[in-house]
This record gives C-alpha cells, sequence and structure tokens, in this order.
C-alpha cells in the first residue's frame, strides 16, 4: 500500500530549479532512502513533504486525504541541521515541540518518557542540559521531537552525515528500530547508509529522479557481470580453461584472484561449478561481485 504519492512536483527559485517535475509515490511501512549528491534537491523535496515549504507546482497527497491538504499532524520531520537551546533539558525540548505539535501538557509528559524510552535516551540523560549532549544524543534527541505526536510516516533529513562513527551506528540501529513502526522517508549522500538501512531507493540527481524502486530490484537491474576465484595455485591454467568459454569476455589475474568478466553470469557459474566439481579443482574462493550503490549511481548518472 501506498503512503504518499507525488505528481509532477516542482520548485523553482528565482534563477534556479531545485526540484524539475518530480513523480513518486511511497510505499507504507518502509524505509526509503532519497540518495543525491550535494545540490541535488533533497532538502527542498523533504521540507515540501513535510509541509515547510510550498511547491511551485504539483501536488502532495497523502494516504486518502485531499491533494495538499495538511498532513502535519501525521509527519514528523527531523531538518538538516536541526537547533536546539543548550542550556534547556531535554525534557523541557521535548515538552515544547509536543506542545508546538498540539499536543495538550499532560499528553506530552506522558508521551515525553515513551519516546526517550523509544529513542534511547536514558533515564538520568533526560534532565541534563542539551549542551552537555553528544552528536549522536542531539540526534536522537531530535528524532525524539520528530516523533512526539505519533506520525505515521518520519522524514529525516542527513540524519547521519554529520555524526562519527558511533554516533552513526547509534542513529542507524535507531532508525532500524523505528521502521517496524512507522515509514521513514530519509535523506543521504552516503551510500552505505542507504544500503544499510533502507528498502527502497530514489536517485536524484539535479532535481530529477534519475531511478527508483526496492534495493533488490535494482541489485539484479545493475548487477555486475564479473567472478573472482581463488586457487590454491596455478591460476594460469585455470584462466586458459575459463577463457575458452564463448560467454567469458576477459579475464585477469590480479592480487592472486582470477577476475572473470562474462555476458552471463548464471552460465558461468554454472560452467565453473560443475568444471570444479567434475576435475576437482582446488577452489579457495567463489565470489559474484554484488552491484554496490556507488555503482548504480554512476551507472545512472553518466547516462
Ligand atoms: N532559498 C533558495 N534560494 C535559491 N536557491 C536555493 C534555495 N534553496 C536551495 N536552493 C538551490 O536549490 C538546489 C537544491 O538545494 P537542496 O538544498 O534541496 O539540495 P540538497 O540535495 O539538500 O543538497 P545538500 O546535500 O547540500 O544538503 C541547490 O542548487 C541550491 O543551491
Ligand atoms: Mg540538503
Amino acid at each position: 500500500m501506498e503512503i504518499l504519492q507525488v505528481n509532477h512536483l516542482s520548485k523553482h527559485y528565482k534563477t534556479k530549479t531545485a526540484v524539475n517535475n518530480v513523480q513518486f509515490s511511497l510505499p507504507s511501512e518502509k524505509c526509503i532512502a532519497l540518495i543525491g549528491p550535494n545540490g541535488a534537491g533533497k532538502t527542498t523535496i523533504l521540507r515540501i513533504l513535510a509541509g515547510l515549504l510550498k511547491p511551485s507546482e504539483g501536488t502532495v497527497s497523502f494516504q486518502g486525504l485531499d491533494a495538499n491538504a495538511d498532513i502535519r499532524p501525521y509527519i514528523g520531520y527531523l531538518p538538516q541541521y536541526p537547533v536546539f537551546h543548550g542550556w534547556m533539558t531535554a525534557r523541557e525540548f521535548l515538552m515544547y515541540s509536543g506542545q508546538l505539535a498540539f499536543l495538550s501538557k499532560s499528553e506530552t509528559t506522558k508521551r515525553a518518557d515513551e519516546v526517550f524510552d523509544q529513542v534511547g535516551i536514558t533515564k538520568e540523560a533526560r534532565d541534563e542540559r542539551i549542551n552537555r549532549f553528544s552528536g549522536g544524543m542531539k540526534q536522537r534527541l531530535g528524532i525524539a521531537q520528530a516523533i512526539i505526536h505519533s506520525p505515521k510516516m518520519l522524514i529525516l533529513d542527513e540524519p547521519v552525515s554529520s555524526l562519527d562513527p558511533i554516533g552513526r551506528r547509534e542513529v542507524l540501529t535507531l532508525m532500524e528500530k523505528l521502521k517496524q513502526e512507522m515509514t521513514i522517508l530519509f535523506s543521504t549522500h552516503i551510500l552505505g547508509d542507504a544500503e544499510e538501512v533502507s528498502d527502497e531507493l530514489l536517485l536524484l540527481h539535479n532535481g530529477d529522479i534519475v531511478e527508483s524502486g526496492a534495493m533488490e530490484h535494482l541489485r539484479a537491474k545493475y548487477q555486475t557481470t564479473k567472478i573472482e576465484l581463488g586457487f590454491e595455485s596455478n591460476l594460469e591454467t585455470y584462466q586458459q580453461q575459463l577463457d575458452s568459454f564463448p560467454e567469458v569476455t576477459n579475464s585477469h589475474i590480479d592480487r592472486n584472484l582470477l577476475h572473470v568478466t562474462t555476458t552471463d553470469i548464471a552460465k558461468t557459474r554454472s560452467n565453473i561449478l560443475q568444471l570444479a566439481a567434475n576435475k576437482n579443482w582446488p577452489l579457495t574462493t567463489f565470489s559474484i561481485s554484488r552491484a554496490t550503490l556507488e555503482d548504480m549511481f554512476m551507472k545512472v548518472v553518466n547516462q
């Protein structure tokens, strides 16, 4: 089922088209990554979806509501550069955020502890001043304010880009957990982060969606055609045999591995494995390289 549909959405600034007639829909209860280099238009799209910026053209429809209806009650948003008042405690900040989202004081008090538990802010830290928090803790607090009103969809703009490896791990783990409960749309230019937590991808380049779909589907589509083989010795002998397969277009030896390029990965795989079994080849490595998101992105952008 779809949670959100975007139709012919554009955003023009005076001299710049930041988003150019994009069209996509988001499946519910998934984690979707919006990937693109600096200036691709990620923040612009996310701010429009969060109801903070008006599009120049196009509509956003949320699960059965009228197009361009006020969807803010259903959406939680963490900006790319969140600003906190360092003198506030985490609890004061959540109380303030809850009331901004039109929760009553008593509802917010109750929700605050639930949300602190959910994002993993300890009981002691809840009443600490925010300026004592690490980057990772601040980002958890940012996510806490975004989910205080129990939204159906959580929008996170570059939630891990500014964090060190420990903070990044903490926040990615938290996203893994939250995606069981709500749809998450997050932007990143770090492909490894998208690879780690997202189920679906939207690739954005110069304000256009240039590719989209389920991670597994895109992997299959951009599957590379390389197999790496290791043998106990005599790589050259095996190389000659593999070169005799008509679908093998290239092979070379590098760092004790035989790298084989083929036009038909399934056929070459079965040929190699049959030969290896029949002739008792001393195989030590057999791996088919997976298309990384980076390969995919470079291919799409250079088309
Ligand atoms: N208020 C504005 N006025 C004019 N141009 C703008 C404005 N906001 C954004 N832009 C331009 O629109 C384009 C898209 O910007 P946006 O911030 O959406 O990109 P982004 O993908 O989020 O980039 P980053 O990875 O750097 O955060 C950029 O070229 C940017 O310079
Ligand atoms: Mg941005």
